[in-house]
């Protein structure tokens, strides 16, 4: 692990514009002294994010999410603290200083190591990318490549945005050109770019090449499509240290704008239909790269998109894929609507060629009607009752129980009591059934799956939710000092360590003590030093509401005031104690009962003198 020193997160957050920040990702409205939006971790209509320029902080009151600009980054663009420093840094020019002390010097060497395997990588991707790119511009042997976009009605402007490229069909190509660029053989064999059995053979050759790049717009690994038939159709770069398969979505990088603008994503099957649908002008189309959806990749899209429009084939496989996507993305509380090519052209006489993908639908009937297929798509809902007519003699008994047994584990998997609710009424009125009857099949399954999973995920809602955690005196103290950070000086002169019983208050005593020693008390520092999640949560709920605004010099001193005087009084029970059980023979002992009579009574008037302070 590195450390990045608090000087630095310091000089990060000085330079971090909090409102354009986040503006890049919400949109913000100004009222009073704070800005408001939607807030981008969970769907809502109403804006309950709120953002605090004074104090570079933001938060949703709805969710908890949020804190300061690091936190923001790290939620928003789904990467690590030091990842999200360094991409604040880099974006304000802001030059990283680690601190020597944590990690071991063997540590930082692997961990930078690490780290400059990957910048090499992205590197010589990036530079690869741009050879397959030229290749498929500009010369002779990229002609057939090229003839080959332009017969399935790939626009050059769409091409040069993907930064579609041609892999020469010479295998041993790739490897002379890189040995004359110094590269090692070390680095290239390890590159992914060549056969795992020859190293000089390269992987991908005379294929139509599509980069895959992270959201950042870096290329991360290729995917290939073959050109004429000698092998797979689709050969895709294996998983390296700079690309996870299941937490990539092809194209996000170009879409991530439009998701945001529309709250929609639609998710086809692979990189063709992605071209399509931007080339249509629907551009908020990704892929999850060969594979299944994931849930992380459902993680990604959801601060952007509440629904998720499905694009897949209409195949048995691709019908799969939908179910098992319609129930991923409706746990993670997204609404989801199917987009449904077959369906659209059913009328189609029968002899006629129909479409099978967006792509076709492009190629040969146009960007409006695709437009107008992704506009008529059906909610999921509606599409599984269609499917299960299709799959059950849904007019008989029998029939209509396989059905309605069918529909059950959708109804589970939505995180809405209304939305289970009129899922009841519509599956019932779909099939003609009596709600009663449906209602008590279903309870009656629920009961037996409960009792098999019970007991295994008791969730303590103090994890997920600050405001169920108990807010004693202390805490509350010094979450308002948190929130008024100014008073700590003042404060530090007062109290010490040993004189909070509540452990959060501690720390956070001991927080703001090492950040006024580092001189680096904003919040990027001061949630940075937080050990747990939920402190972090708390100290960045009372910060963003106005909870300790106005009267904080009261609250905090009536609280610190507080937390004296029950020090105080510990210590003096803990006196009295000890002078009881002192049966004083020795002069040793005789003295230390002295001094301890002697503290008693010193704390006996510090007591009474704070009684004549009044508070509340
Ligand atoms: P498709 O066969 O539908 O490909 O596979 P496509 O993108 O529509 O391409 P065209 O229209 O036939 O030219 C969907 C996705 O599945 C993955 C690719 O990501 C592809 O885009 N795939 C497919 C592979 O990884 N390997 C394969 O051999 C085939
Ligand atoms: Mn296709």
């Amino acid at each position: 692990m590195q450390h990045i020193s608090s000087s630095t997160i310091e000089e990060v957050s000085q330079r971090t514009d909090i409102v354009s920040l986040v503006g890049e990702y919400v949109r913000l409205e100004k009222r009073g002294s704070n800005y408001w939006g939607c807030c981008p971790f969970h769907a809502e209509k109403t804006p309950s994010f709120s953002v605090t320029p004074e104090k570079k902080m933001c938060y949703c009151f709805g969710c908890h999410k949020g804190g300061s600009a690091i936190n923001f980054i790290m939620e928003v663009e789904k990467i690590s603290f030091v990842e999200a420093v360094k991409f604040l840094a880099k974006k304000n020019g802001v030059e990283i200083i680690y601190d020597g002390k944590a990690p071991t010097t063997k540590e930082m060497a692997e961990q930078e190591a690490r780290n400059r395997l990957k910048d090499d990588l992205l590197d010589l991707y990036k530079r690869i990318a741009a050879t397959y790119r030229y290749f498929l511009t500009s010369t002779e042997q990229g002609r057939f490549a090229r003839e080959y976009l332009a017969s399935r009605g790939v626009s050059e402007e769409i091409a040069e945005e993907f930064g579609l490229g041609y892999a020469p069909a010479d295998r041993r190509w790739l490897k002379n050109f890189l040995s004359s660029k110094n590269y090692s053989q070390e680095f290239l064999a390890s590159s992914g770019l060549f056969s795992q059995k020859y190293p000089d053979i390269a992987f991908f050759s005379e294929r139509l090449m599509f980069p895959i790049c992270n959201s950042r717009g870096q290329v991360i690994a290729f995917g290939g499509r073959i050109l004429r038939d000698n092998g797979p159709k689709y050969l895709n770069s294996s998983e390296m240290p700079q690309y996870k398969k299941g937490e990539t979505l092809y194209a996000f990088h170009l879409a991530k704008n439009e998701i945001r603008q529309q709250k929609s994503v639609i998710l086809c099957e692979g990189y063709m239909d992605v071209i399509a649908y931007h080339q249509a002008g629907i551009k908020y189309a990704v892929a999850p790269l060969g594979t299944a959806l994931t849930e992380d990749q459902i993680r990604i899209l959801r601060p952007f998109a509440d629904t998720f429009y499905l694009s897949f084939d209409g195949d048995s496989a691709g019908q799969a894929a939908t179910y098992r996507a319609i129930m991923l993305c409706r746990k993670a509380g997204v609404s989801v609507k199917i987009v449904q090519i077959n369906e659209s052209f059913r009328n189609l006489p029968p002899d006629a060629a129909k479409p099978k993908d967006p792509a076709d639908v492009l190629l040969n009937f146009g960007a409006e009607t695709l437009t107008k297929i992704v506009n008529q798509s059906k909610l999921d809902a509606d599409y599984l009752l269609f499917m299960l007519a299709e799959k059950y003699p849904v007019n008989t008994p029998e029939g209509k129980s396989k059905a309605a047994l069918d529909f059950f584990p959708y109804i589970d998997a939505l995180q809405s009591e209304i939305q289970k609710e009129s899922c009841f009424e519509l599956l019932c009125r779909t099939f003609s059934l009596d709600q009663k009857a449906v209602r008590s099949d279903f309870n009656r399954r629920n009961a037996v799956n409960q009792r098999n999973t019970a007991e295994t995920q008791t969730e303590d809602s103090s994890k997920t939710n600050p405001i169920n955690y108990k807010k004693n005196a202390e805490l509350r103290a010094m979450l308002a000092v948190a929130a008024n950070v100014q008073y700590f000086v003042k404060i530090r002169s007062i109290i010490q360590p040993d004189d909070f019983e509540d452990a959060g208050a501690r720390e956070i005593f001991f927080i703001l003590e090492e950040c006024f020693r580092e001189e680096a008390a904003s919040y990027d520092v001061i949630l940075a030093k937080c050990s747990s999640d939920k402190l972090r949560k708390l100290i960045s709920e009372a910060v963003s509401s106005n909870e300790f605004a106005e009267d904080a010099e009261r609250i905090i001193g009536d609280g610190i005031a507080r937390i004296k005087r029950n020090s105080l009084e510990r210590r003096r029970d803990h006196l009295a104690n000890k002078i009881r059980q002192c049966n004083g023979t020795t002069l040793e002992d005789l003295q230390l009962l002295k001094s301890m009579q002697y503290e008693k009574m010193t704390i006996d008037n510090e007591l009474k003198a704070q009684k004549d302070i009044p508070n509340e």
